[in-house]
C-alpha cells in the first residue's frame, strides 16, 4: 500500500458515467464521515455495448487515476466494469465491485429462489450474476435479460413516460411469466426506474439494487482493515472525462442533491 494512504484518505468510486452516483449516495448515507472521490468516464459511456478488452482498458485507467489520488480503497460501481474488468485487474488497495453484494442481497430477499437479473448487454452476456448466484446457491433458478434501452431512457430523465412503461413491459414480460419473486437491478441506472418496474411487476416481486448492499460490504472491509473513519465531515469531489455541465445537471437526479466540485480530467 502507498505510504501516503491512511484512514483519512478518500474512497475512490468509479463508474462509466453518472449512474455510479447511486452508489455514492448509498456510501455517503452509510459512512458520512468519509471523503469520496468519484471518477465518471463520461467520454466513453456507455460501456454496456463495448467489448471486454475496451472495458478492461478503461477500468485500468480509472484504477491508475485513483492510485495517483492516494485513495484507500476503490469501488467499481459500474456493473459492466465489475462483470468484465474486475476479475482481470489488481490494485495495491482493497477493490470491490457491486455484483457479489447484489447477488447476496437477492438471495436474502427471495423466497422461491426464482431470481430475475437485468443489466446491460455486456453484463448479461458475461453471465457474471448467474455465476455468483449459482456459486452462493446452486438451487436457484435465474432468468437474465439485457435491457439496453433503459440507460438512455434514464439519461433523458424519462423515468415515468408512456414510452418507458412500454419498454419495461416488453423487456420484463418473460421474467414476470417465469414467476420470479426477486429482480436484481444489475445496472447503476436501473434504481431510477424502480417505480415503473415495480408498478409492472407488482408488489410480490422484490427489487434489489446493489448500491446499499455494496456500501455495507465496503464498511465491513474498511472496519476490518482499520481504515474506517470515526471523525470528519465527509466531502465529495467529482471528476469526469467529458461534459461536466451535463453531469452536474443530470447527476443531481441520481444523487438527490446538487453536485459541487466537478472537475475535468482528460481520459487517458
Ligand atoms: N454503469 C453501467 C452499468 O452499471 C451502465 C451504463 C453503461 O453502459 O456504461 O452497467
Amino acid at each position: 500500500m502507498n505510504a501516503e494512504i491512511s484512514i483519512n484518505s478518500p474512497i475512490g468510486i468509479f463508474d462509466s458515467g453518472l449512474g455510479g452516483l447511486t452508489v455514492v449516495k448509498a456510501i455517503r448515507e452509510r459512512m458520512p464521515k468519509e471523503d469520496v472521490i468519484y471518477y465518471g468516464d463520461t467520454a466513453h459511456v456507455p460501456y454496456g455495448s463495448k467489448s471486454k478488452e475496451t472495458i478492461v482498458g478503461f477500468t485500468q485507467d480509472a484504477v491508475k487515476f485513483f492510485l495517483d489520488h492516494d485513495v484507500k480503497c476503490i469501488v467499481i460501481a459500474c456493473n459492466t466494469a465489475t462483470a468484465l474488468a474486475l476479475p482481470e485487474i489488481s490494485a495495491p488497495v482493497p477493490m470491490l465491485g457491486v455484483i457479489e453484494a447484489g447477488a447476496r442481497a437477492a438471495l436474502a430477499a427471495s423466497k422461491n429462489y426464482k431470481i430475475g437479473v437485468i443489466g446491460t448487454s455486456a453484463t448479461i452476456a458475461s453471465e457474471a450474476y448467474p455465476n455468483v448466484l449459482r456459486k452462493l446457491n446452486p438451487e436457484c433458478a435465474i432468468y437474465a435479460h439485457p435491457c439496453p434501452l433503459f440507460v438512455p431512457l434514464v439519461e433523458e430523465g424519462w423515468l415515468d413516460r408512456e414510452a418507458t412503461k412500454m419498454v419495461v413491459k416488453e423487456y420484463l414480460t418473460p421474467l414476470k411469466m417465469a414467476g420470479i419473486d426477486t429482480l436484481v437491478l444489475g445496472c447503476t441506472h436501473y434504481p431510477l426506474l424502480a417505480g415503473v418496474i415495480g408498478d409492472f411487476l407488482g408488489p410480490e416481486v422484490r427489487l434489489v439494487d446493489s448500491a446499499s448492499a455494496s456500501a455495507l460490504e465496503l464498511e465491513t472491509i474498511l472496519k476490518e482493515k482499520g481504515l474506517l473513519r470515526n471523525d470528519g465531515c465527509g466531502s465529495e469531489t467529482f471528476f469526469v472525462t467529458d461534459g461536466a455541465a451535463k453531469f452536474s445537471e443530470t447527476g443531481s437526479r441520481f444523487l438527490g442533491h446538487n453536485l459541487q466540485a466537478i472537475k475535468y480530467t482528460p481520459s487517458r
